[in-house]
């Protein structure tokens, strides 16, 4: 039995607790160097996680309390190449100690030969595609939002089974609507994560992975205001998942970087909203939106123009890759 199920096993808070209120917990810490700085704000706008405020000399510093997930988002807003990752966050021990391989930028790319090569647009386009929370008040056109469909349209699906189905929200009110009635979900869920009594009561309704920190500090965020459910976007493209076809969260995956990376092919951002998901427990809303059983929402993508540059390159975890190659002795693991 894995550490999950083990966990979920157990009933009081105590046993639970190394899941509920992880610790071990290695913040991640950005680095400014104040000589480059134009203390713009532009990375404390892209930070999701409100690490980052103003010091005294108008250079941005981490704020007293905070998790940083080591997105680098930040540091792809700056326009001074001002910032960079001094700390990767990472757990040390207990529940959320699942590995933390070093991080490493995209290595060079090769031909077939071996020699160095340029990225095709495709692969730049993956590489540079960076979440897109900050954007321009003005409209999608609809011919832009059909062509993003399309993509999502045309993705594989296990058996061809193609598991989903779109809503597009583009009219200011009911988006206004849509998130404040998510977000009053979250805030109405969210003293029942903080509460050691009551926070017992989610363990087998959500995944182990929500009470991951990372998750935990989005939740806080989006209670408290400080991230919105929507990012203010001006399209939004509800996924909906239909449950008796096979693989319909995977489905709604592989739609939705379709569908992303057809946006920035475009001129267009997006970022994805899980939180958007509380759409699910809102029976009126959900059935306005056109996904009553066997349909739910699977996630939310935003679209709009970026309000400021929100791509570039980082550093992710390099998980060392095991090769089983034509008439090697055994497994060969790379460094
Ligand atoms: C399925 C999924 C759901 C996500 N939900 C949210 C969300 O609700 N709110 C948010 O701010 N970001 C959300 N994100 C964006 C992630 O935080 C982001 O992809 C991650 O931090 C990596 O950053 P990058 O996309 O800029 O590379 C989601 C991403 C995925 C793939
Ligand atoms: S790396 Fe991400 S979470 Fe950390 S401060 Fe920067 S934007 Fe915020
Ligand atoms: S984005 Fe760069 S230049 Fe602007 S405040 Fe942040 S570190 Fe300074």
């Amino acid at each position: 039995m894995d550490d999950a199920k083990e966990a979920t096993k157990a009933q009081t808070f105590e046993d639970l607790k190394p899941m509920l209120r992880p610790t071990g917990i290695i913040n991640g810490v950005m680095k400014v160097d104040p000589e480059k700085c134009s203390s713009c704000g532009l990375c404390i706008k892209n930070c999701p996680f409100t690490c980052l405020e103003m010091d005294e000399d108008e250079h941005p510093r981490m704020v007293d309390t905070y998790i940083c997930m080591s997105c680098s988002n930040c540091m792809i807003a700056c326009p001074k190449d001002a910032m960079s990752m001094e700390q990767m966050f990472r757990v040390k021990d207990g529940f959320f100690d699942t590995g933390f391989p070093p991080m490493k930028m995209p290595l060079e790319p090769k031909d077939a030969e071996g020699k160095p090569a340029e990225w095709t647009p495709v692969e730049r386009a993956v590489m540079e595609r960076r979440s897109v929370r900050n954007y321009k008040k003005d409209p999608v056109p609809e011919p832009l939002i059909r062509r993003v469909l399309e993509a999502g349209r045309f993705a594989p699906s296990g058996g061809n089974h193609q598991p989903w189905k779109f809503t597009v929200v583009t009219d200011p009110e009911f988006l206004a609507r849509l998130e404040a009635a998510c977000q009053a979900v979250w805030a109405g869920m969210y003293p029942v994560f903080t509460n050691d009594e009551t926070v017992i009561n989610m363990v087998g309704m959500v995944p182990p992975g929500v009470f991951d920190p990372r998750t935990q500090r989005g939740l806080r965020n989006i209670a408290v205001k400080e991230l919105p459910v929507f990012f203010h976007a001006p399209a939004l493209i509800f996924m909906g998942g239909n449950s008796r076809m096979n693989d319909a969260d995977l489905g709604g995956g592989i739609c939705g970087q379709n569908m992303n990376l057809a946006a920035i092919s475009l001129g267009l951002g997006a970022c994805w909203s899980n939180f958007g998901k509380a759409v699910n427990f809102i029976p009126e809303i959900r059935s306005k939106l056109g996904f009553d059983e066997p349909w739910s929402v699977t996630s939310v993508l935003a679209l709009g123009y970026p309000k400021f540059k929100q791509s570039g390159l980082v550093a992710r975890h390099f998980r060392p890759v095991t090769w089983f190659r034509p008439g090697s002795a055994g497994p060969q693991t790379e460094e």
